[in-house]
């Protein structure tokens, strides 16, 4: 008995050691220089287990703007989600759902120097059936580890977060809106933390997410199709670099570019690259086409995963739900811009559109590359594939179909 108190005052001895060399400040909490190597082992992730909740008052709830006022990400719900990991405190800490807040930073915090920072973006959906469910969110914590390692981040275990996920959607669960064209938006982010100007392995981070009440991605456009401007000139992603994660990084450089398209009247960039003019990305989505290929047959084709794509959720969802469906041709491979103006002239692109979770599906058409502006019969045709493909995935979300695999109920 004595031996074992002994043996917890020497661990809480230990564990008070630890804590003296972080500086608490209200939410920052910043490592001192001479603090000692941790003692404990890295724990290799946080866990749903040790999760703490603290409530907003009710004074602290924020009103809820009414569905067709939504724009994209504008609106924050009462709750977020923060994960601290530590290296001198032996990790990963303990997960805290709190109300929302502004999160403090030290000013040579990593991030905001080196751009340590990564993302995801998933949705909760509620359904035809008052269920709310999330769409495939492994697949987004599969991304989310990939990012994580391209950034020299701590990994971890993506079960543990949808469960923590899980749990702040049902505490704002009043948030997911009651309609069928809108949903609440999961940003889940992951930023380096530790106040050094080094350009080196983050000792500390924060793992964080808010929700956001979503309508429609685009506010006017969409409804006419997307206009792109395809400007070979700037490249978004290029061999070797980190255009296949979802790194803050890949989009700040972007928007100059988007506004260059917007000063065209042109709604989106089609991100080419390389000497042949491949099609890479659309805006922020996986580009897709519909064409009648050699054979005569229709073909649904995209680009491969070669490191210049981004490997999206909806991207991956749309080639199994066509290959399941087998009703027409499926290929991931390399398309130019060479190769669709040919098409074009012989009357065989059928479609041409962009998919991501933000925009879901978005039918493209038209394209301006270099001077010449490029007709896209998207919206033409008596049976797309985009609107089935669209159809069939929000029959999923939606839980029109209820009890899809790929579907995680949440309440
Ligand atoms: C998404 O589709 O979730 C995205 O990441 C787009 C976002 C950058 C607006």
């Amino acid at each position: 008995m004595v031996h074992l108190r002994r043996k917890i005052i020497s661990l809480a001895s230990v564990i008070n050691q630890q804590q003296q060399n972080v500086r608490w400040s209200s939410s920052l909490k910043v490592k001192d220089e001479n603090s000692v190597p941790h003692v404990s082992p890295k724990r290799d992730s946080f866990k749903y287990a040790d999760l703490s909740v603290r409530f907003a008052n009710p004074h602290e709830l924020r009103p809820k703007p009414a569905t067709n006022q939504l724009s994209f990400g504008k609106h924050f719900t009462d709750h977020m989600l923060k994960i601290h990991y530590y290296e001198a405190l032996g990790g990963w800490q303990a997960p805290e759902i709190m109300p929302f807040e502004n999160i403090v930073l030290h000013p040579a915090a990593k991030v905001l120097h080196y751009a340590v920072e990564l993302f995801e973006g998933m949705k909760a959906y509620r359904g035809v059936d008052g269920k709310i469910r999330l769409f495939r969110p492994e697949l987004n914590m599969e991304r989310m580890n990939n990012s994580a390692v391209r950034s020299g981040l701590p990994v971890f275990r993506g079960d543990e977060l949808i469960k923590c996920l899980t749990r702040l959607i049902n505490i704002d669960q009043e948030w997911v809106p009651h309609s069928t064209s809108s949903s609440l938006y999961v940003r889940p982010t992951y930023i380096g933390i530790e106040p050094t100007l080094g350009v080196g392995v983050t000792d500390s981070a924060l793992l964080y997410a808010i929700l956001t009440p979503v309508g429609s991605y685009f506010a006017n456009s969409g409804h006419n199709g997307v206009s792109l401007l395809a400007d070979p000139k700037y490249i978004r992603a290029w061999p070797g670099g980190c255009g296949n994660s979802k790194l803050g990084s890949n989009y700040g450089p972007t928007i100059q570019v988007q506004q260059e398209a917007a000063d065209k009247g042109l709604h989106q960039v089609l991100w080419l690259y390389g000497e042949d003019h491949q099609l890479t990305e659309v805006g922020t989505m996986n580009i897709f086409m519909v064409y009648i290929n050699d054979d005569g047959k229709k073909e649904l084709i995209t680009p491969p995963l070669n490191g210049l794509i981004l490997p999206g959720v909806v991207r991956n969802s749309l080639l199994a739900i066509s290959r399941e469906w087998n009703q027409y041709d499926v290929s991931e491979r390399t398309i130019t811009m060479a190769e669709v103006i040919q098409l074009l002239s012989e009357n065989r692109v059928l479609e041409m559109f962009g998919a991501g979770t933000a925009c879901v599906v978005s039918p493209i058409s038209y394209i301006q590359f270099i001077d010449q502006g490029l007709h896209i019969p998207t919206l033409e045709q008596p049976e797309p594939i985009h609107e089935m493909l669209k159809k069939h995935l929000l029959d999923i979300q939606y839980g029109v179909i209820p009890d899809h695999p790929w579907s995680l109920t949440v309440q």
